[in-house]
């Protein structure tokens, strides 16, 4: 929403129903007719959510590949992919102790450490296409099913003394999807109060 706020065409792409479009991501064909369907891609944001051992954990590697290959042969874009600060350190388990939130799995942080290094692999496999590659890593996202007490632990662990909110992140996509963001390439930024400091 923040983008298409800024200007952008959007195309919202789930495997849910209420999407623009339907994508699904663990899927080569689908990830190959989506991408296709379009004339040109200026940005590409994998925002999937990884579960378990399954197929989920490897959608990022594989749409953010086939993302790269369109925009090279179409002068360029911008590949934003939400890594996690559990790409960075473990869980934190007493946040997780007697909380309906649940302990970030293996699984998961084996996807959001690998955006992070992918996204320095993609940054210098198409240097000289135009292309940047950025990976941001929120902190945890206030949402109303955390319970109070998962809250004020997880709080009291940021500088910032607060969770992140959905436009914090959605700022920051927005950011390094503009060209005020055009000399930031091949890295990770955290989006996380200071929680990993
Ligand atoms: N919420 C947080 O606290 C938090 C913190 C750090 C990082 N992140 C990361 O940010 C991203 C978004 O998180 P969120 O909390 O908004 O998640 P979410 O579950 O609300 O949204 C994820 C979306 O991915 C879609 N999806 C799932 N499987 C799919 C598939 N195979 N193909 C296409 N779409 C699929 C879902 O339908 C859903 O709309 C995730 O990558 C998550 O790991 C979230």
């Amino acid at each position: 929403m923040r983008m298409a706020e800024a200007g952008a065409d959007v195309i919202r792409a789930d495997i849910s129903k209420d999407a623009d479009r339907h994508l699904d991501t663990t899927n080569r064909e689908s990830v190959e007719a989506f991408l296709g369907s379009m004339a040109k891609l200026d940005v590409w944001v994998g925002a999937m959510y990884p579960v378990g051992f399954g197929p989920s954990i490897w959608s990022f590697l594989r749409c953010s590949c086939e993302a790269a290959k369109k925009m090279a042969r179409n002068g360029g874009g911008v590949i934003i992919n939400l890594a996690s600060i559990y790409g960075h350190c473990g869980p934190r388990m007493h946040l997780y102790a007697g909380s309906i939130v649940r302990v970030p799995s293996p699984g998961y942080s084996f996807a959001k450490g690998g955006i992070i290094a992918m996204t320095r692999n993609l940054a210098r496999t198409y240097e000289g296409a135009n292309i940047r590659v950025v990976s941001i890593s929120p902190g945890g996202v206030r949402d109303e099913r955390q319970d109070e007490d998962f809250v004020d632990r997880y709080e009291a662990l940021v500088p910032l003394k607060r969770m992140a909110t959905s436009e914090d992140v959605a700022n920051l996509v927005t950011f390094i999807a503009s060209d005020k963001a055009s000399y930031i390439n091949g890295c990770d930024i955290p989006v996380d109060g200071g929680f990993l400091a």
